[in-house]
């Protein structure tokens, strides 16, 4: 069987009361849109035909990277007017499933199911739901088969307590679509050409109209305001966290993970609550991230920890290595192997090397920094002169004293010592120290100041 599939997502998104097109508001990091066409890529379409109407640039920039076949609805006349205008697209053999832009969360096994009903008639995808108003009612004969869809506006009493509901999702050969949507009328309460109507129109030719019922009212959940937008990532970060407990990662708390863009994890490793990840992630064997952590575009090898409330992008950190708590790693940050980052210390474009420690309360920028090398609390990098930015070398088993400042551009050799306080601005040799600060006196028989008498 040829399928061909049409997304539509021409309509406007008023109560989302934003200038962004609706289908590009995003669900876990992505536009709402790429959702639902990760979804359709997996069923092998032959093509993915998308019709677009309000801000049709906008969303087809951003959909970019995608092969599709756009559509344009210039005007927005109905359901069965959006779907008639990609017809002339599609081949006369296809299997035609029609699914909507602004309804991501719909599952795969459902939309399979549902194209396996539609190859001789057309499906339609039902549902279930607690308060159906809204909706389009399924109507169905005595013998339980399908007659149509009844609109909630142009439903009569009877009708409208039908709980049974049209999630708008559709399978259909399209030969039938090509011939039962030009046919289709707009004489009803709000003057649209409906696409439900062509159900009635194939029942009437005979044929049978099955209907596969959706897994949950949430599953065909359309976004129209940002309640609803909520609630869908709600749903789609617990089916996240869900799935990484099934793959056997340890998360604290599924409801308190967010996954906006791409992790893999290794085994055992383990995640504890409100963390937070961007981008790509990677999680070697066993690491381990405490609470209130971000992590953006990192990957972390095997063993490696990270503490609480640390913020990470761009970075890797190698295997064994200790991140935080409280530290920010920044862009172009590498740590070796066994390296230690810890609280309050900033870092960016900073290679650390293997076993080296930057403990305490420093900033660490455009440096290469060698293994076992000891940064004492409260250590400078001044990189940047105010227009230029410099680099620091430290060589290996370097000792930096706490509180010194190191001028860039600098080199300190291997095993080069630096006196705590000290700034530096001239290069330190092989195992040398360098210190720099004003010497002590001490003097003898000095007086503390007394308390003031008071007067002026
Ligand atoms: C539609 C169904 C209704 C179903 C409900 C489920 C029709 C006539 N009714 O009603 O039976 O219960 O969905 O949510 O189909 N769109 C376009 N171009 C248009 C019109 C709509 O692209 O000309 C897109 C909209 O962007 C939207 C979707 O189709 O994403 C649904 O359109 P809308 O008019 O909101 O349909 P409903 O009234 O919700
Ligand atoms: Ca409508």
């Amino acid at each position: 069987m040829n399928l061909e599939i049409i997304i539509l997502a021409a309509g406007q998104g008023t109560r989302m009361k934003s200038p962004l097109p609706k289908v590009l508001h995003q669900i876990a990091g992505q536009p709402m849109l790429q959702h639902v066409i990760s979804v359709a890529r997996d069923l092998n379409p032959s093509a993915i035909h998308v019709v677009v109407g309000h801000g049709a640039e906008e969303v087809k920039e951003a959909m970019a990277a995608e092969t599709l076949q756009w559509v344009v609805q210039e005007q927005q006349l109905g359901t069965g007017h959006a779907v008639l205008q990609a017809m002339p697209r599609v081949d006369e053999r296809s299997t035609v499933l029609v699914l909507y832009g602004d309804v991501p969360l719909i599952r795969l096994d459902t939309l399979q199911a549902l194209v396996e009903k539609a190859t001789k008639a057309p499906a339609l995808l039902t549902a279930q739901v607690t308060d159906p108003a809204g909706y389009g009612r399924i109507l169905r004969g005595d013998d339980d088969s399908v007659l149509g869809v009844v609109e909630h506006k142009d439903a009569n009493q009877e009708q409208l307590l039908i709980n049974e509901i049209n999630t708008g999702v559709l399978a259909a050969p399209a030969a039938d679509l090509k011939r039962y949507l030009p046919a289709v009328g707009n004489a009803n309460s709000q003057g649209e050409y409906y696409l439900p109507d062509v159900l009635a129109m194939a029942v009437a030719d005979d044929k049978t109209v099955a209907a596969q019922l959706a897994t949950s009212e949430l599953e065909v959940l359309g976004v129209n305001d940002r309640l609803q937008l909520n609630q869908v990532e709600r749903e789609c970060q617990l089916r996240q966290a869900q799935q990484l407990l099934r793959d056997g990662v340890s998360v604290a708390d599924a409801a308190r993970l967010d996954i906006r863009g791409s992790l893999h994890c290794g085994v055992d490793v383990s995640i504890d609550i409100n963390v937070v990840i961007e981008g790509q992630v990677v999680l070697g064997d066993g690491v381990s991230i405490g609470p209130n952590c971000v992590l953006k575009n990192v990957t972390i090898a095997d063993g490696a920890s990270v503490h609480a409330m640390s913020h990470l992008e761009d970075a890797r950190v190698g295997a064994k290595a200790n991140v935080g708590p409280y530290a920010r790693l920044r862009p172009g940050t590498v740590l070796a192997e066994g390296a230690r980052v810890g609280n309050f210390v900033e870092t960016k474009k900073a290679n650390i090397g293997a076993g080296s420690k930057v403990n305490h309360l420093s900033y660490i920028g455009d440096c290469d920094m060698g293994a076992g090398v000891n940064v004492g609390a409260g250590t400078i990098t001044c990189n940047y002169d105010g227009v230029n930015k410099h680099k620091t070398s430290l060589g290996d088993d370097v000792f930096v004293g706490s509180n010194s400042t190191l001028v860039a551009p600098l080199a300190v050799a291997d095993g080069g010592f630096i006196g705590a306080g000290s700034t530096v601005t001239k290069a330190v040799g092989e195992k040398e120290l360098a210190v720099s600060r004003a010497k002590q006196r001490n003097i003898l028989g000095w007086q503390r100041p007394g308390k003031d008498s008071g007067e002026a």
